[in-house]
């Protein structure tokens, strides 16, 4: 309403994700109306910096969408008026009680309420979490926190992390993104599975005989390894994005849209989930390539990393859930970086057609070409499902075609960052893609065993060319529950 504030404080303001991201989404969501009339936006570093300064690194960051040009410059002007900028220590209680004085200001005795968005390292998360709950929370309206994995790297450090947090905040306050849940067609699987009569029914372990969720990136860690060395791709992609994935795809129908019915539902197939074993994971390791001219780091060279690290930056895994529903599916899990695209999809494969009629009178070379169903989240955003049909003529010949919707064929709209979607929900106070400490915990659980194996036996992960498709590891992975990868198929 008109008597209440928002101010969205973005700490950690100087940072890659607050560049690459938070500003630039903000902005889209003021150019799109979405902000409350009162809000104001503060940047909070350990850097000495003017205002003017902060708004000459935003305004750096901040785009117009192609379909939204107009006024687009205007609006960055104003925009960037309402950005401020406050230097202070993350520990400091002192500096933010000087924060909450400005804040206060600006509120001008209106209701406020208060996002904090941490964009800053995980070793100084509980303290910064603790200044802004003690020294600058809103005094009338909600004060939120928005924080994003690394969420310890361990069912242990997972759970301790969650106790100091509410030491100082409630469940309801915390907001833990994992972006993966605020894309477009993440979004869609619920869409697609409960407003549709056609897949609802085929949606078990009856039709399905497989469920594959790839990821892969064709650069490497670059800049990042630091981070990523103490992490490695399982805790950075596959717990926490693949794995929400998989709860949306598998959960039963919850009673409502409403945020606790869906988590309700996504924890529990989290806890129906069998604990990874050693046996169903192959991990990899990039090596350095040179192609042409042109020579690929391995990951080892990165600067920032161990000579002898055997982070994983590539790992496949077979996982399953111990339901009626599922009991017997493969989920097929394959993660990787500096692989030879980028891409994120989730396939769906299905059983053979029982008899097939046209098996018996063409032959074998259509045995594989059983149905399968395809949500590529990104990039060229596309949903499409693989058909046998006849070729036009007067033989009987088949083949393989495919129902195809893409998205920026059918809808003219430009997508929106998955970060615009979350921060618009977080002022909101919408729930419903945020993780809940106990959907953390169980997807913990699946994988904190097999971690802890990987580390403790050392294994060395199987070195793959930059740029390559990757470790063959996986294939007998995936044949040994008679799969075949569907990102290799001769028709993709
Ligand atoms: C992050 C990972 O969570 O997701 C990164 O830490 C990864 O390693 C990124 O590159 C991928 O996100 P997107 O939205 O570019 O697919």
């Amino acid at each position: 309403g008109k008597k209440s504030t928002v101010t969205i404080t973005v700490v950690g303001a100087s940072g890659d994700l607050a560049k690459k991201k938070i500003f630039p989404a903000l902005f889209a969501l003021y150019y799109e109306d979405c902000l409350p009339e009162h809000f104001t936006i503060f940047g909070y570093a350990r850097s000495k910096m003017t205002d003017s300064e902060l708004r000459n690194m935003v305004s750096k960051t901040l785009t117009c969408r192609i379909d939204k040009r107009e006024n687009c410059s205007e609006k960055m002007e104003e925009f960037l008026k309402r950005c401020f900028y406050h230097s202070g220590q993350y520990d400091s209680q002192e500096n933010f009680v000087e924060l909450d004085k400005k804040l206060r200001e600006h509120e001008a005795g209106r209701v406020s309420n208060r996002l904090f968005y941490l964009s800053i390292p995980p070793n100084i998360f509980v303290d910064a979490v603790r200044c802004a709950s003690v020294s600058a929370s809103a005094a009338s309206g909600w004060t939120r926190i928005i924080v994003e994995k690394p969420f310890g790297r361990d069912s242990e450090s997972s759970a301790a992390l969650t106790k100091s947090l509410k030491q100082y905040l409630t469940e309801d306050q915390i907001f833990r993104i994992d972006h993966y849940l605020g894309k477009e067609l993440v979004e869609n699987l619920s869409v697609l599975r409960f407003s549709n009569l056609i897949f609802e029914p085929l949606w078990s372990r009856q039709y399905i005989r497989n469920v594959q969720l790839i990821f892969s990136e064709d650069f490497g860690t670059e800049g990042r390894g630091g981070y990523f060395d103490h992490y490695g791709i399982i805790r950075d992609i596959m717990q926490n994005h693949l794995l929400q994935i998989v709860a949306l795809f598998a959960m039963e129908t919850p009673v409502s849209l409403d945020a606790e019915d869906i988590r309700n539902e996504k924890v529990k197939v989290l806890r129906s989930m069998r604990t990874l074993r050693i046996d169903d994971v192959v991990i990899g390791q990039y090596k350095s390539h040179t192609k042409g001219n042109v020579s690929y780091p391995g990951y080892t060279d990165d600067k920032t990393v161990p000579k002898d690290s055997l982070t994983p930056t590539f790992a496949a895994a077979a996982l399953f859930i111990n339901n009626a529903r599922w009991d017997g599916v493969p989920f097929l899990m394959k993660a990787g970086k500096a692989l030879h695209n980028r891409r994120a999809e989730i396939r769906v494969q299905f059983r053979h057609v029982p008899g097939n009629l046209y098996n018996r009178s063409i032959g074998t070379d259509l045995d594989m070409a059983t149905n399968e169903f395809v949500i590529r989240v990104q990039p060229d955003e596309a949903i499409y499902l693989k058909i046998n049909n006849k070729v036009p003529g007067l033989g009987m010949r088949l083949d393989r075609s495919h129902l195809n919707l893409l998205y920026k064929a059918r809808y003219l709209k430009e997508i929106p960052d998955a970060y615009e979607r979350l921060l618009l929900d977080a002022i909101e106070g919408e729930r419903r893609l945020f993780i809940r400490s106990d959907e953390l915990d169980a997807a913990w659980s699946i994988f904190t065993p097999v971690l802890k194996e990987i580390e403790e036996k050392k294994i060395v992960p199987e070195y793959y060319p930059y740029g390559s498709r990757g470790p063959v590891g996986a294939h007998y992975l995936a044949a040994r529950y008679d799969v075949k990868w569907g990102d290799l198929g001769l028709d993709e």
